[in-house]
C-alpha cells in the first residue's frame, strides 16, 4: 500500500536563467537563456513525493493569476491533491528567479506573493497521516500545520529562518543543508527527532541527539542543475522512514534520488520517478 503524505508548502513559478558563470554582486552577465518551471519547495516535495509513489495532497496558497496554472501544472497533471490549494485574490503567485551555472551551481531570490500571506488561520484545524513543512511559509503557519498533525511530521529547515520552539519539538524529522546546520547551531541536536543533514556531494548523515545513525553517499553523476536535489531528498527521505526501511537504507535511497534530480535542468521536470531512483540506488 502506498504511504499518504499532505505537504503544507510554497508553490513558486521559477524563471531560469542559465549562463556560463553567475554574476558577482553589481555585475551583469550575459549570454544566458531563460526556462520557466513550476517550482517552490512545497510544490517540489509535493511532486517528488507523488514520483516517488506516494498519495500525496498539496495545502498551499497561490495567487488569482496566470502564472498560478503555470505553477501548479504538473501537481494537477500528475494527481497531487490540490483541493487545498487556494487562490489569494489579493497576491501574486510567487516567482523564483533563479540563476544557474555551467557546473549546475545556482543562486536563488524568491518574491513569495501569496506564500508569505498564508496565515495560520487559512490552515485546515486537523491535518491526518504524514506532514512534510518547509519554511518558505511564514514560521508561525508551519508551526500550527505541524501541531495539528497526528502523524509522523518532517520539516525542512529551508531557507534558515528563526523559528517558534515548537517547530524543533514536534518534528520527527528535521532535514537541514550544512549552511543551514550551522545557522540552528547547537539547538538542532537538542531537538528529540532525527536529524538529517545533507553535503552536497558528499553525501548526508542521519542524527539524533548528536549522535550519528547513519551516513550514506551519493551515486557520481553529472551535475546539470542542483535546484529540486533537496527537495527530493526531503521527500523521498520520508517516504523510505514511512516505509519502515533501515536508517541507512533510508539515507542511501534519499542520496541517490537528490543525485538523479541534479543531473537534468529545471526544479520540477527533474524530479525522478521511483523506478529510477530504485535503479541507481541499488
Ligand atoms: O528548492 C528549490 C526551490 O527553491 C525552487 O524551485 C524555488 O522556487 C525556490 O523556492
Amino acid at each position: 500500500m502506498s504511504v499518504r503524505i499532505t505537504v503544507a508548502g510554497s508553490v513558486n513559478l521559477d524563471l531560469v536563467a542559465t549562463a556560463e558563470r553567475l554574476p558577482s554582486p553589481g555585475e551583469t552577465v550575459t549570454g544566458a537563456t531563460l526556462a520557466r518551471h513550476p517550482g517552490g519547495k512545497g510544490g517540489n516535495q509535493a511532486l517528488a513525493a507523488r514520483r516517488l509513489g506516494a498519495e500525496v495532497a498539496l495545502i498551499a496558497r497561490v495567487g488569482a493569476d496566470a502564472m498560478a496554472g503555470e505553477a501548479l501544472a504538473l501537481l494537477r497533471a500528475e494527481g497531487v491533491d490540490l483541493s487545498a490549494c487556494v487562490a489569494d485574490p489579493d497576491q501574486p503567485t510567487g516567482v523564483a528567479l533563479i540563476a544557474v551555472d555551467a557546473r549546475g551551481e545556482n543562486q536563488i531570490l524568491v518574491a513569495p506573493g501569496a506564500n508569505a500571506a498564508f496565515a495560520p488561520d487559512h490552515l485546515p484545524t486537523a491535518i491526518d497521516g504524514a506532514l512534510i513543512c518547509q519554511l518558505e511559509l511564514p514560521p508561525e503557519t508551519v508551526a500550527r500545520a505541524m501541531t495539528a498533525a497526528s502523524g509522523f511530521v518532517c520539516v525542512n529547515l529551508a531557507p534558515a529562518r528563526e523559528v517558534p520552539p515548537e517547530v524543533l519539538q514536534r518534528a520527527d524529522l528535521i532535514v537541514v543543508n550544512e549552511g543551514e546546520a550551522a545557522f540552528y547551531g547547537a539547538k538542532l541536536h537538542a531537538a528529540p527527532g532525527l536529524v538529517a543533514v545533507t553535503w552536497g556531494a558528499k553525501g548526508a548523515g542521519l542524527y539524533r541527539g548528536g549522535v550519528l545513525l547513519a551516513d550514506a553517499k551519493p551515486p557520481k553523476v553529472d551535475a546539470v542543475d542542483t535546484t529540486g536535489a533537496g527537495d527530493t531528498f526531503v521527500a523521498a527521505l520520508v517516504i523510505a522512514l514511512l516505509e519502515g526501511q533501515s536508517h541507512a537504507d533510508a539515507l542511501a535511497f534519499a542520496c541517490a534520488a537528490g543525485a538523479l534530480t541534479a543531473t537534468r535542468a529545471g526544479a520540477q521536470p527533474s524530479l525522478p520517478n521511483r523506478a529510477e531512483v530504485d535503479r541507481i540506488g541499488r
